[in-house]
């Protein structure tokens, strides 16, 4: 098994990036697989970001990786932009890539909303995520939902080029994590918590001190039924925090519902502020203690063994390309 993932550092991360995506990195690296984990800041810069920002936020982003439990020993933890070789594959990939395919994309046109055009990097970047996978062999990317279809693309484009040029990639498999998917907004739970939204009460912050937690989840919008079960359509917020006490606690939703029978909405929330409190404690202590210069260490180290895997690919990519 060998797994490609990426956060980007488009701001700072939030519960939502831990549950559905940085826990998985963690559990695939100690079930054995090799594993990249970039800072993909080439696709953070595909919408309007602030330069002075981008260095902190993929310090900080390495720096979760580390203090969540990714080891820089075992996993390779590098910034893409320290690899030229994703730039270069990203290019020939687009060569290879049809307007048509990409004018299928759904991200570009939700990112893009109400614009009539988007930046050229914006609608390419589902073939930059492409040569991202491609340039490690990647057996499998765990992916929310809404990246699947970009995975599609990826395993379209390898297939593309093996049967015109040559076999040179593996095609990989979407690893799509069972329960807790999807961490809704906590101000609007029919929307995805997500570092960009700009009210900063719809998301946890990894970061946020324990008071902050209590009191964003307190605010927490839910219903006026006053009974805790889990029915995500009809009862979006109370179903939002029960995934998000199960996943902090590992107590499983149904045991939570027989737990929480006739408990109001005020405890049930005490409940699940001091869960996540103590499951992001570790991280924090962890992230406290990390230095800029041994972040620094860990991407530079990253950086060798990342371009080392990834200019063979591209060697023998041009080498068939015709470069
Ligand atoms: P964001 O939307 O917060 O900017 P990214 O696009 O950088 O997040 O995604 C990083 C990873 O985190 C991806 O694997 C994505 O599927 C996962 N992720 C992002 N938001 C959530 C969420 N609300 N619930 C579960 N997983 C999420
Ligand atoms: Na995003």
């Amino acid at each position: 098994m060998i797994i490609f993932s990426g956060v980007q550092p488009s701001g700072e991360l939030t519960l939502g990036n831990y549950l559905g995506a940085i826990r998985q990195f963690v559990d695939l690296q100690n079930r054995g697989a090799a594993a990249y984990y970039s800072v993909v800041d080439l696709h953070a810069t595909t919408v309007e970001h602030d330069p002075r920002r981008l260095a902190e936020y993929t310090r900080m982003v390495a720096k979760l990786y580390v203090a969540s439990g990714i080891d820089p020993e075992r996993s390779v933890i590098f910034v893409q932009s320290h690899v030229p070789a994703h730039s270069e594959l990203a290019w020939i990939l687009m060569c290879l890539a049809r307007t048509g395919e990409l004018n299928r994309m759904t991200q570009f046109k939700e990112k893009g909303r109400g614009s009539e055009s988007v930046a050229v990097g914006l609608y390419t970047y589902p073939v930059l995520m492409a040569a991202d996978i491609l340039l490690y062999r990647t057996t499998h990317v765990p992916v929310g939902e809404d990246q699947k279809q970009h995975l599609e693309l990826t395993r379209d484009l390898a297939e593309r080029f093996n049967r015109t040029y040559g076999e040179t990639f593996v095609l990989p498999e979407p690893l799509i994590p069972d329960v807790g998917a999807r961490i809704m907004a906590l101000d609007d739970p029919t929307k995805k918590m997500s570092k960009s939204n700009p009210n900063p009460n719809s998301r946890i912050g990894l970061l946020d001190p324990p008071e902050l937690i209590e009191r964003k989840i307190m605010r927490a919008v839910t219903d006026s039924e006053g009974t805790v079960r889990y029915a995500p359509e009809e009862k979006p917020g109370i179903s939002n925090l029960l995934a998000i006490l199960s996943l902090s606690s590992g107590i499983p939703i149904a045991e939570l519902e027989r737990r929480y029978a006739g408990v109001g909405y005020g405890a049930f929330k005490r409940d699940v502020a001091q869960a996540v409190v103590e499951a992001l404690r570790p991280i924090q202590a962890a992230y406290a203690a990390l230095s800029d210069d041994a972040i620094e260490r860990v991407l530079a180290d990253g950086a060798e063994r990342a371009r080392a895997v990834a200019e063979a690919t591209l060697a023998e990519v041009k080498a068939r390309f015709g470069y």
